[in-house]
């Protein structure tokens, strides 16, 4: 028997005023039924386990909780193996291509950020990311996932994390454009949780009279919503063991790398991470490190600058292990968090988050007014007892789409699939024209359909055109 809205109404009372956010219920006199019953049910699914210790806190924006002793730099696989790997290498390569060929690779992505930085009125997925042809970042992905359909003869999986602010679009989108010429039943969509905002003095705060300020869980959350969003159990059905994970906003990423899910696999790795050698010794990307025996992420605004600077015998970068946010995962690992209900730590950034005022005027403040909490997925690295970590060069697999201008924009993300198209073209023989200033004089895109990597340029080399100064053309 369900509770009447009433019944409901008096508990969510009690329970909001033990916890000293009765304010969260004062304009329930002039609510709609329906504005009602969304608001009860923000409240009763509020998480008070995870986030009332917060809540109550003296310190509600404390600094980060990382133990910063005993870091050192983790073992990685380099990008080229030393002679004596070679062989290790190439077995690896065939286990991951044999894996991707019998169906036990799914590829997830995770898409339910708010890109904020870009400021994008809608799924990021849906930005056209290349600078001729078209295609959105979930075109793009489209393609990476048809071609490895078609190389590797498997169905391959697509799952894609959305929130709740996002989901009916990125689902309508795909509907939209006929899933890209995907089969449906292999492209599946679920949400991940919210988690409330709250002011400087740990009140909840209202983003509207009828409802919380609620932002995404962080890409942390993925790992309970693939259980909870029944990804995980869909998984097990298809037989798949490894995930390759993804973000939405990197479309030089290699979704299907048999040397990665290869060496995750051969390793016996319960999570693996893809390793960015750093631009310089600040650069703003998180520091894969180890402590104590396990892999730890230390994100760069609070790695000690003394040890960022530190540098081995050679003179190379001690700590030279950024973090793209690439990852491959056991099907069963994430079981067994989930289980196990690990809770990852939250991680909390003052922000700006609108919200409704005592006078009951929605305010939308110039400065961070609020704490937002997130749960990070590269804090699960610890929590393996084995990961595998695979060097890989930027210019071919990173350039996230973050900014609206700069770094990580848009423009350099365009940029950067050229380049890397010219780069593909190049060792494929073919002759391609630079400006003066020794960038590329063509705008030129290689499909994923056409090659997943330089070396499949190569096998086509008489099919390809010639490139003149100017050009436009979306190779596929
Ligand atoms: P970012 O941390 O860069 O966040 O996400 P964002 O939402 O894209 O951008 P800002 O910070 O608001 O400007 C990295 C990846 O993690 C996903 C994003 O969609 C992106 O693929 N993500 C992030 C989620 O899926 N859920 C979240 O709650 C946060």
């Amino acid at each position: 028997m369900t509770n009447s809205l009433d019944d409901r109404y008096s508990s969510s009372k009690q329970i909001l005023a033990s916890r000293g956010q009765s304010h969260v219920l004062r304009w329930w006199e002039e609510l709609s039924l329906p504005h009602r019953e969304q608001l009860i049910h923000e409240v009763e699914t509020i998480p008070w386990e995870m986030i009332g210790p917060i809540l109550e806190s003296s310190d509600l924006v404390s600094p980060s909780s990382d133990v910063l002793d005993g870091l050192a730099p983790p073992p990685v696989y380099p990008h080229m193996p030393a002679p004596e790997a070679e062989q290790e290498y190439e077995e690896a390569k065939s286990l991951g291509c044999e894996l991707l060929r019998t169906g036990r690779v799914a590829l997830f992505m995770v898409a339910g950020g708010q890109g904020t930085r870009l400021g994008y009125d809608g799924p990021k997925g849906e930005v056209i990311v290349t600078p001729v042809g078209e295609r959105s970042l979930f075109a793009f992905f489209a393609e990476c996932v048809l071609a490895a359909r078609v190389r590797y003869q498997a169905a391959i999986p697509w799952y894609i994390m959305t929130s709740p602010g996002n989901h009916e679009r990125t689902v309508e989108y795909f509907e939209s454009n006929a899933f890209f010429g995907l089969p449906k039943q292999d492209v599946s969509f679920f949400s991940q949780a919210m988690l409330p905002a709250f002011d400087g003095q740990g009140r909840l705060l209202l983003g509207a009279k009828h409802g919380l300020a609620l932002s995404p869980d962080g890409h942390g959350g993925s790992l309970k919503a693939l259980v909870a969003g029944g990804a995980l159990a869909d998984m097990r059905k298809r037989g798949v063991e490894v995930i390759s994970y993804i973000q939405v906003d990197n479309p030089l990423v290699k979704p299907f790398d048999p040397l990665f899910i290869g060496l995750h696999k051969k390793t016996g790795a319960e999570m693996s991470a893809k390793v960015l050698p750093k631009v310089d010794d600040l650069e703003r990307v998180g520091n894969l490190c180890t402590r104590d025996g396990r892999v730890v992420l230390i994100e760069y605004s609070d790695f000690p600058e003394s040890l960022a600077h530190e540098r081995n015998v050679d003179g190379s970068r001690k700590f030279d292990h950024g973090n793209p946010a690439i990852h491959a995962f056991s099907v069963e690992f994430i079981e067994r968090v989930v289980e196990r209900s690990f809770q990852l730590p939250l991680r909390r950034a003052k922000k700006i988050v609108p919200f409704v005022n005592d006078e009951g005027q929605l305010v939308a403040p110039a400065q961070p007014n609020a704490v937002k909490l997130e749960m990070f997925v590269f804090d699960v690295l610890p929590l393996a007892d084995r990961v595998l970590l695979l060097e890989i060069q930027r210019a071919d697999e990173f350039s996230p789409v973050k900014n609206a201008s700069g770094v990580d924009s848009l423009e350099s993300a365009q940029r950067d699939l050229v380049r890397r198209a010219y780069r593909w073209l190049e060792d494929a023989g073919v002759s391609v024209p630079y400006d003066h200033s020794g960038e590329p004089g063509a705008t030129v895109v290689i499909s994923p359909t056409l090659a997943l990597e330089s070396a499949d340029l190569a096998a086509i080399r008489d099919r390809l055109p010639s490139i003149k100064q100017g050009d436009s053309i979306y190779l596929q």
